[in-house]
């Protein structure tokens, strides 16, 4: 199926590489990194692969540094106290190993947070006795407060750390992080925020929350090439933070170089390109549209907005919470579903499976933590009002309404 598109999404579109045959309505999950981020991070890999030892050795650690240092002031965070990882599954790995916890000591999630923080604290129940304390938060929520107040209400005094969502992934919401942080602070609490999807999808100031830590992903909203997540830690934590493996260099601490900086920027072999182009892709993006960044959220939003509000219509679903909630994406509660996916199927949603084979690409989810079946679009410059006129058709067909 290609799309007849008009002339401004022609014009944006064609910065990107995706797939003209796909209703791509799911900048959230991986991200997309526009054609000329590829670009230049195919350089950056020409020039590694070129003298690969003097890259590693003298010209890496300064590219690092230079893109580190746009990243920082995009996010309001200061560089000395940020470091690059893989993606937010690794910052946020990468802390829970660091802290000392011991048996019995509680962390604090809910409902919404995403798996891979989950599967990571089961782990410390097993290894660690710790005990993992799930809150539940309704969908569709009313407002912030409903899920402050549900987050808020299990603290305890065995509580040594609450993780929460800035944006969350099963229900597109942006939860209210600084008074969680805050109050929470206020009892003796650390929080470390799961930002993956908020660079590049709100306006960010990490230095401001008052939380310890805080992941981020690059690669989603921030459109850098895979593989360019970060972490952020409060002053008081960021020589004491590791990454999960230390390399041959871990033990030489140069002059002049923080500890935070020569553990994570260098863990083995390994591309850094998507983090040295980071800083790069946001001032790609930034260009493409008049305004730069605040305008492309504000237009990203309006858009997804717009796209729930005709899905909603067209199949028949309730909004997942207040427009001001969601950034980019947007969420919607599912019927549990009927029928099983066929055998193989990728997706293991049999709806999200028959959508997919109709040429849309947005996920359908039943989460884990709280059973909740979801569909969640996202908007981005490439997107446009039609497509989310057809997903709604489809989903209407496909449902049976
Ligand atoms: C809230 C949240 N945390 C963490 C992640 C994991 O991100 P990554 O795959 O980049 O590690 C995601 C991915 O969508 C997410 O939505």
């Amino acid at each position: 199926m290609t799309l007849a598109a008009p002339a401004e999404h022609r014009t944006l579109s064609r910065f990107w590489t995706l797939d003209p045959s796909v209703n791509f309505l799911n900048h959230g999950s991986y991200g997309a990194a526009p054609r000329a981020v590829l670009e230049a991070q195919q350089r950056v890999i020409e020039e590694m692969e070129r003298e690969p030892v003097r890259f590693m050795l003298e010209k890496m650690l300064p590219l690092l540094d230079e893109s580190r240092a746009e990243v920082a002031s995009f996010v309001g965070a200061a560089p000395e106290r940020l470091a690059f990882t893989p993606n937010a599954t690794v910052s946020l790995a990468s802390v829970l190993a660091t802290i000392d916890f011991q048996p019995g000591d509680e962390v604090l999630i809910n409902d919404h947070e995403y798996m891979s923080l989950a599967n990571e604290l089961r782990r410390l129940e097993k290894t660690r006795g710790i005990k993992v304390v799930v809150a539940p938060v309704p969908f569709p929520m009313t407002g912030p407060d409903e899920v402050a107040e549900a987050v808020l209400s299990r603290a305890t005094e065995r509580t040594k750390l609450a993780v929460v969502s800035h944006i969350t992934s099963p229900t597109a919401l942006i939860l209210p992080v600084e008074r969680i942080v805050r109050e929470l602070a206020a009892r003796g609490i650390e929080t470390m925020v799961d930002g993956a999807h908020a660079p590049g999808a709100i306006p960010l100031d990490i230095e401001s929350i008052g939380c310890a830590y805080y992941a981020g992903d690059l690669h989603k909203w921030g459109c850098s090439p895979k593989g360019a997540g970060f972490l952020w830690l409060r002053e008081d934590l960021a020589d004491h933070c590791e990454p999960l493996a230390l390399s041959s260099r871990a033990d030489t601490l140069p002059e002049h170089r923080r500890r935070l900086h020569h553990l994570f920027d260098y863990v083995g072999t390994r591309d850094c390109s998507a983090w040295i182009v980071a800083g790069e892709a946001l001032r790609h993006v930034g260009s493409l549209v008049e305004g730069g960044w605040p305008e492309i959220m504000r237009r990203n939003h309006e858009l997804a907005i717009k796209g729930r509000n005709i899905v909603c219509e067209l199949a028949g679903l309730e909004p997942g919470g207040p427009d001001e909630m969601h950034p980019a994406m947007a969420a919607m509660r599912l019927p549990p579903a009927t029928t099983q996916p066929a055998k193989g199927s990728i997706t293991g949603d049999d709806l999200w499976d028959r959508l997919l084979a109709r040429g849309f690409q947005q996920p359908i989810w039943t989460h884990p933590l709280n059973s909740l079946r979801a569909i969640r679009i996202s908007a981005h410059l490439y997107n446009r009002e039609e497509q989310y006129r057809m997903l709604g058709e489809a989903l209407r067909e496909e449902m049976g309404r």
